[in-house]
């Protein structure tokens, strides 16, 4: 007999063919999602790898088509495309959005996102598959079905945040690269990378939020023992609207100039904020510090060490006394 989880994969399978079907066949969907994605600058055969669809703004449209086809609806609602309310009345979750299907390291379809075509303030940008038996959010990457090979062949992942990132790096030759998909890292989808590589350049958008979620993910790459670059791109740029104005190897070649590395982006970004407050400089370096102490390496601690002491102008044994302290307590 087929479990759950199988009827649910099933489920999704259709779905995904469904939101391309029409994006390519329904005449809103050419008219409004094609469009939308061929506006963007994305070709024809980017569109067909990842993928993507459209998903109609009827209230029901996906739900009785699959109806139709024969799916039974509980699996339409525990993969949350279908919402339920009273009196049997069934909803589609996603309406009138382009669709980005998520598929797992294995190639099957655990979740979707769908985007909306305009701003609009009261809506939400992306709506995404809530958690279910066959999408645990934390352990999913968005892309690293078609990245692995690529991230073992060039032994290296970059890490963004959107899906729209990781398709416009595709597009210009660019295939070892997942998305976090807007959440911070979990160790779930540390692990998960370090499967196939164990250097890590993270690239998040440089606005406000993308900083902030760099600085956050980042000591759990550490604590995994990676080795991780942080780059930040122009202020208003994403490695999708970065990646349409270069090619691969100029984008590749700006990476490599200016990613740096984490503890050094790190100490900048907080000395740039502390200045001269002594309150704030020195708790800024117990923060570094901290970052520090969780590497496993020595020899490697004993390198960042360095570093800092040079750039905070702190003595090194002043450094080795705090992360033996930070050592000492966690026993
Ligand atoms: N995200 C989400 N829900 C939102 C906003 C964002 O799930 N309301 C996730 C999506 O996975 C999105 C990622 O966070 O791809 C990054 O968000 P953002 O930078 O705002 O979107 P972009 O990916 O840049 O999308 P676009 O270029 O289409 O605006
Ligand atoms: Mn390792
Ligand atoms: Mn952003
Ligand atoms: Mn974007
Ligand atoms: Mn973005």
């Amino acid at each position: 007999v087929r479990n759950d989880r199988e009827s649910m994969f099933l489920v999704n399978e259709f779905a995904q063919k469904h939101f391309t079907h029409t994006l390519h066949n329904n005449l809103d969907g050419k008219a409004i999602g094609l469009s939308y994605f061929r506006e963007r600058g994305f070709r024809d055969d980017i569109i067909q790898k990842f993928q993507l669809g459209y998903s109609l703004e009827q209230r029901d449209a996906f739900t009785q088509a699959a109806i139709r086809a024969g799916y039974n609806k509980e699996y339409l609602v525990k993969t949350g495309l279908t919402l339920e309310g009273d009196n049997n009345y069934l909803a589609d979750r996603f309406r009138g959005r382009v669709m980005f299907p998520v598929h797992s390291l294995s190639g099957k379809v655990v979740a979707f996102g769908g985007r909306i075509l305009k701003k609009d303030d009261k809506m939400a940008k992306y709506v995404n598959s809530p958690e279910s038996e066959i999408y645990h959010k934390s352990n999913e990457l968005y892309g690293i079905y078609f990245a692995k090979q690529s991230i073992v062949k060039q032994d290296r992942c970059f890490l963004v945040e959107g899906y729209t990132d990781v398709i416009s790096m595709h597009q210009s030759g660019i295939e070892n690269v997942v998305a976090s998909s807007g959440t911070s890292l979990t160790p779930g989808q540390i692990r998960l990378i370090h499967r196939f590589t164990e250097n890590v350049t993270v690239i998040y958008d440089g606005d406000a939020a993308g900083i902030k979620a760099s600085i956050r993910g980042i000591d759990l790459l550490l604590e995994e023992g990676l080795n991780i670059k942080v780059l930040l791109l122009p202020d208003g740029d994403d490695p999708d609207s970065f990646a349409r104005k270069t090619n691969a190897s100029d984008f590749i070649e700006y990476v490599e100039r200016n990613a740096s590395d984490f503890i050094r982006f790190k100490t900048n970004l907080l000395l740039a904020d502390a200045g001269n407050d002594p309150v704030k400089r020195a708790g800024l370096v117990l923060d570094i510090v901290r970052s520090i102490s969780i590497i496993p390496n020595t020899a490697i601690r004993g390198e960042y060490v360095k570093e800092c002491s040079t750039l905070l102008n702190v003595e090194e044994q002043m450094l080795y006394y705090e992360i033996n302290k930070l050592k000492t307590n966690e026993q």
